[in-house]
C-alpha cells in the first residue's frame, strides 16, 4: 500500500486526514488541556471523558471497548423509522453506503460521515478548550446532499457515568443507586450524593453535565435523562425504543433517581432542503461549581465554537513552534510535530487515561518524572530549575526514592503498597535529566543548593522497616534533633550513586532489585543483577567526577556532606575491596543502618580534589568489571554484552542450546556508557542487525521460554511489548547511543526505521506520532503516552541538529544525513537556548555526507559571529546570545564546509 492510502497531511500545522478511519480497529484520539479535562475519542466516537481516575463522565474505556462496548458520543438522525448515527452507532445502520473521512489536527478531531442514500452527510468536530474548566465541546453539522427536501429528527444520546474508574466492575449497579439527575432547560446534570470508597464513603460535591442546543441556540425539545426509559425494554444505546413523540415524565423526576442515566436530547424536527446545513452544539463537562446555562452561555454556538476552537490550536501551535523542524521532507517534519506533542501529553495524562494505557491510577512514576522533566527542558523552557530542585525531595537517604508522586512538584507521598518496590535504574535518570540542564546553563552553583530528603517507614532499599518512623511525622527526614535534615543537591545524587554501587550482586554487578527500566523484569528480587545499568552508573559516577572538577575550576575546594556518607566514600577515608561483593554490601548495610531512623547533625567537609578521585576509582573499577567480564565473546568472532543475571545467580545472555539470547538493554547502556570499545560496538551493530530481525532494533531475541527467574515480561508472548518488541524506548536510546558513540549513520538508521514504520499506515495502523512499541503483526501500541517521544526530541535537537549547552555556551555539532536537507542543501530548527527563540538554518548546498562537513561559518542575523572550534562543530559564547532581544526571533545560519 502506498503512503497515500493512510492519512496525509493537509497543512504544516500537522493536520491530516485519513479516509475509511473505522475500517482499522483500535483507533483513537487524545483530547485534553491543561486543566485536565482528558478524552479519548474514536472514529466512531467512542472513548472517554474525564478529570482523573475517579471522575468520568462516560464510562472509563480499555482499548477493546473502542469496539465492544455500545457506549459512545452518540448523535442520531431519525427519519421515520430509519435510525442514521453520526457516528455510525444505529443498529442495521447502511455502513456500506457511508463514506467516512476523519479530519484532525493539533488537538482537535472531525468525523465527515457521508451517505448519499440517507441524502445526509455530518461532520462532527470535538475539542477540549484551552480554558481553565473540564469541559469538552462537539458540533455537529448536518447537511442534505441529496436533491429533495430531507425532514428528521435529531438525537444526541451520551451516556453518563458520573463515577471513578473503581466503579466500572466493583459495584458498578450498587453505584447507580446513589445516582441522582436533574434536568435543566438544556440537558442532564448527573450528582452522585456520594463517592463510593469501601474505606470510606465520602459525599460528592462533583456534578457531570451532558447538555446541548439546536439551530439559533434552541434547547432539546424533550430530554430524557434515565438510560433505562430512553433505550427502553428490549432495546439498546444503538437502538433506543423510547417514543421520541412523547416528553419524558418530568413531573415525576423522583422515580427516575438511583439509575444509570444519560444525556438523551432529542431535538426539535428539522427540515433541510438540499444543500441547506443545520448545526448542534454539544457540552460535556465536569465540575463542581457549574450550571446548565452558565456552560450554554459561554460556550455554545458556532461563533463560541469556532472561536474557542482557533483559540485552542493556537496555544498548541505556539507550544510546538518551539521545536520546529525544516527537512524539506512535507510528511516527515509534520510527523515530527506530533512527536514534539507527544511528551507534552505525557506529562498531562501521565500514564493512564488513554485506552491501550488502561492501568495505573493517574499519578506519574519516578522515571516518567525526570523524562518528563527533559521533554520539559527541549519543549518549554530552561527555567526549571525550581522544578528539578523540587523533585529531588524524593530522594531517600537510602538512595531509593519516592515512588508515589503528588500533583505538586516536591509532592511526596508514603508507599502503603504491601510490596514496596525499587527499581535499581531509578537513580539514574535524575543526573541525566540535569545534566541536560546544566549544560544549557551552566549552572553549577545548583549543584551546591540545599534540599531535604524524603522518609517514610521503609528503609535499606525497603528491605526494612523503620519501626520508630509513624504516620503522623511528616515525609521529611529528620535529623536526631528533629529537625529537617538538608543536604547538597550534589549529596542526594551521591547518595543515589553510592549506595548503588556499594549494592553489589554475586557477580559483582549492581543488584537488579525490583526491576530496571524494564519494568517486566520484576521475579529476580534476590540474586538478580543489571549488567546493564550498572554500566549506566558507572558512566553516571564519571560525570560526578567531572562536576567535582567544575566546582575546582570554580575556585571551591570543599564540600559539605552528611558525616554518614564517609562510609561509602571509602577512598577518602576507609577502604573497601571492590573485588568482593560481600565487602562492599557490609559497607552499605552499616550505611543504611546509619540512616535508618534519624541523622545525625555531623558535617564532614571532604575535598573536592579527593572526592573527584575516589568517583572516578569507582566508575574505572565498574567499567572494567563489566569490560573484563560480562562480553560475551562467540567463537565466530561475534559478540555482545550480557545485560542480566537472573534470580538463580545464572547469565541471562548467551548461546542456550545454539540459540543466541541478546537484549537491546544491554547493549544500549554500555555504548552510551562508554563502557563499550569501538571495536564492540561494531561488533554489537553487526549482531543486533543480523539476531534481530523482522524490525530491527526489538528489545531482545526469542527466548523461546518464559522466565520465571526473571521477569513476567517473558511470559509475554514473543514479540508483544517486554517481550521482544520493538519497544521505542529503547530503540531510541540506541539511536541516542549511536550518535553520541560516534555512528551518526546507523543512529540515523534507527530513527528512519522507526519513522518509516510509523508513517506506513498500512502496517502501523496507527495516527501520526512514535507508538510505546510496534507489535508482532507490525501495528504500532499505546500510542501517544510514551517516554520515547521525549528521547526522539532529545536525539535529534542535541545529535542530529547537534543543538547542545556545554557549561552554559552554545555547542552546534550537526550530523545531518544529505537526506535530511532539502533539495537546496537547508534544513532548519526552531529551538530555544539562554532564553531566546533562535532559528538554526544549516547549509549544506553539496550534499556533503556527514563525515565530510564541519561548521565552517556561523551567522547570526546576518553577521558572521565568533566562535571557536570543537571538533567538527563550533561553541558560541553564551554572553552573545544573552544580548538578543528576548522578544525576537533569531536566525543562526550555519554554512557547512568540507571537513
Ligand atoms: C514504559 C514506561 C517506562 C518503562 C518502560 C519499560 O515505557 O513508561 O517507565 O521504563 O515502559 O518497561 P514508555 O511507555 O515510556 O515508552
Amino acid at each position: 500500500m502506498s503512503i497515500t492510502d493512510g492519512w496525509k497531511f493537509t497543512d504544516s500545522n500537522g493536520s491530516f486526514e485519513l479516509k475509511d478511519p473505522h475500517k482499522t480497529s483500535h483507533l483513537y484520539f487524545p483530547l485534553v488541556n491543561e486543566s485536565l479535562m482528558m478524552s479519548s475519542i474514536s472514529p466512531g466516537l467512542h472513548g472517554d471523558i474525564k478529570t482523573d481516575l475517579h471522575h468520568f463522565l462516560m464510562p472509563p474505556v480499555s482499548v477493546i471497548d473502542l469496539h465492544n462496548s455500545r457506549s459512545s458520543r452518540n448523535f442520531f438522525v431519525k427519519m421515520g423509522d430509519v435510525l442514521w448515527s453520526v457516528a455510525g452507532n444505529a443498529a442495521g445502520q447502511d455502513h456500506a453506503n457511508d463514506e467516512t473521512t476523519l479530519q484532525a489536527g493539533i488537538l482537535w478531531h472531525r468525523i465527515i460521515r457521508r451517505n448519499e442514500k440517507v441524502g445526509l452527510e455530518a461532520s462532527v468536530t470535538n475539542f477540549v478548550p484551552q480554558i481553565s474548566k473540564h469541559v469538552e465541546l462537539m458540533e455537529i453539522k448536518i447537511r442534505n446532499i441529496s436533491t429533495s427536501a430531507i425532514e428528521f429528527i435529531p438525537i444526541g444520546a451520551i451516556p453518563m457515568y458520573g463515577r471513578s474508574a473503581d466503579s466500572l466492575r466493583d459495584h458498578r449497579h450498587v453505584t447507580s443507586l446513589l445516582n441522582r439527575i436533574e434536568v435543566d432547560d438544556f440537558g442532564v446534570i448527573l450528582k452522585p450524593v456520594m463517592s463510593f470508597d469501601e474505606r470510606g464513603h465520602i459525599l460528592n460535591q462533583v456534578k457531570y453535565f451532558v447538555l446541548g442546543a439546536g439551530p439559533d441556540l434552541q434547547p432539546p425539545r424533550y430530554i430524557y435523562p434515565c438510560l433505562e426509559t430512553f433505550i427502553g425494554e428490549g432495546g439498546s444505546l444503538d437502538r433506543p425504543l423510547v417514543d421520541f413523540d412523547l416528553p419524558f415524565d418530568y413531573k415525576n423526576l423522583d422515580q427516575y433517581q438511583g439509575f444509570e442515566a444519560i444525556g438523551g436530547l432529542r431535538f426539535e424536527n428539522i427540515t433541510l432542503g438540499p444543500g441547506e446545513e443545520c448545526a448542534y452544539y454539544v457540552v460535556l463537562a465536569i465540575g463542581e461549581d457549574l450550571s446548565g446555562q452558565a456552560l450554554i452561555d459561554e460556550l455554545a454556538g458556532e461563533d463560541k465554537f469556532r472561536t474557542l476552537l482557533d483559540q485552542t490550536t493556537t496555544y498548541w501551535s505556539e507550544k510546538l513552534d518551539k521545536v520546529r523542524v525544516y527537512t524539506g521532507d512535507f510528511r516527515r517534519d509534520n510527523w515530527f510535530r506530533w512527536v514534539s506533542l507527544q511528551p507534552i501529553l505525557r506529562r498531562l495524562m501521565g500514564n493512564s487515561f488513554l485506552p491501550y494505557h488502561d492501568y495505573g491510577r493517574g499519578g506519574r512514576g519516578w522515571r516518567d518524572l525526570w523524562q518528563d522533566a527533559l521533554g520539559l527542558l527541549l519543549l518549554e523552557s530552561e527555567e526549571i530549575s525550581e522544578v528539578l530542585h523540587a523533585y529531588f525531595a524524593g530522594v531517600r537517604l537510602d538512595g531509593s526514592n519516592a515512588t508515589i508522586i503528588g500533583n505538586q512538584p516536591g509532592e511526596f507521598k508514603a508507599d502503603r503498597n504491601e510490596i514496596p518496590r525499587v527499581w535499581m535504574d531509578h537513580g539514574v535518570w535524575p543526573l541525566k535529566t540535569l545534566d541536560m540542564y546544566l549544560g544549557l546553563t551552566g549552572d553549577y552553583p545548583f549543584l551546591l543548593r540545599e534540599q531535604t530528603y524524603f522518609k517514610d517507614h521503609l528503609t535499606h532499599r525497603t528491605k526494612q522497616q523503620d519501626l520508630k518512623w509513624n504516620d503522623g511525622d511528616s515525609n521529611i527526614q529528620k535529623t536526631i534533633s528533629g529537625r529537617p535534615y538538608l543536604g547538597s543537591i550534589f549529596e542526594h545524587l551521591l547518595v543515589q550513586h553510592l549506595s548503588a554501587f556499594f549494592n553489589a550482586g554475586e557477580h559483582n554487578n549492581l543488584r537488579l532489585e525490583g526491576g530496571d527500566w524494564n519494568d517486566g523484569l520484576d521475579m529476580a528480587h534476590n540474586r538478580g543483577e543489571s549488567v546493564a545499568f550498572s554500566a549506566f552508573y558507572a558512566a553516571n559516577l564519571r560525570l560526578l567526577a567531572r562536576y567535582a572538577e567544575n566546582l575546582i575550576q570554580s575556585g571551591i575546594t570543599e564540600i559539605r556532606l552528611a558525616g554518614e556518607l564517609a562510609l561509602l566514600l571509602d577512598r577518602c577515608f576507609d577502604r573497601v575491596n571492590y573485588s568482593s561483593a560481600d565487602e562492599k554490601q557490609a559497607r552499605l548495610l552499616a550505611y543504611f543502618d546509619s540512616v535508618a531512623h534519624q541523622i545525625s547533625e555531623e558535617k564532614i567537609n571532604v575535598e573536592l580534589s579527593q572526592l573527584r578521585s575516589d568517583l572516578l576509582e569507582k566508575s574505572n573499577w565498574l567499567s572494567k568489571h563489566i569490560q573484563e567480564n560480562e562480553w560475551i565473546s562467540c567463537e565466530d568472532g561475534s559478540g555482545w554484552f550480557n545485560g542480566y543475571y537472573d534470580n538463580d545467580g545464572q547469565r541471562v545472555e548467551g548461546i542456550f542450546s545454539g540459540q543466541a539470547r541478546m537484549t537491546l538493554t544491554g547493549q544500549v547502556f554500555p555504548i552510551m556508557g562508554e563502557v563499550a570499545t569501538t571495536d564492540q560496538i561494531d561488533k554489537i551493530m553487526r549482531e543486533a542487525a543480523a539476531l534481530q530481525t523482522q524490525l530491527d532494533y526489538r528489545l531482545n531475541t526469542d527466548f523461546n521460554e518464559i522466565q520465571p527467574a526473571l521477569g513476567r515480561a517473558f511470559g509475554f508472548a514473543f514479540g508483544h511489548k517486554e517481550n521482544g518488541a520493538m519497544f521505542s524506548h529503547m530503540a531510541m536510546m540506541y539511536a541516542y547511543a549511536l550518535y553520541q558513540r560516534g555512528y551518526p549513520e546507523a543512529g540515523y538508521q534507527v530513527i528512519d526505521n522507526i519513522y518509516q514504520h510509523c508513517q506506513d499506515f498500512s502496517v502501523s495502523k496507527m495516527y501520526p506520532g512514535i507508538p510505546e512499541y510496534i507489535g508482532p503483526d507490525g501495528r504500532g501500541y499505546y500510542f501517544y503516552l510514551t517516554g520515547s517521544a521525549s528521547w526522539y526530541l532529545f536525539t535529534m535537537i542535541t545529535q542530529v541538529f547537534g543543538i547542545r549547552g556545554i557549561d552554559g555556551d552554545l555547542l552546534i555539532d550537526p550530523k545531518l544525513m544529505p537526506a535530511q536537507f532539502d533539495r537546496n542543501g537547508v534544513a532548519s530548527i526552531h529551538s530555544h537556548f539562554a532564553g531566546r527563540e533562535l532559528v538554526f538554518e544549516f547549509r549544506n548546498q553539496k550534499k556533503l555526507a556527514i563525515n565530510q562537513y564541519k561548521v565552517s561559518q556561523v551567522q547570526l542575523d546576518g553577521d558572521p559571529i565568533a566562535f571557536t572550534s570543537n571538533g567538527t562543530g563550533v561553541i558560541i559564547n553564551r554572553r552573545e546570545i544573552q544580548k538578543l532581544d528576548a522578544a525576537q526571533t533569531h536566525r543562526i545560519i550555519v554554512e557547512l564546509g568540507t571537513n
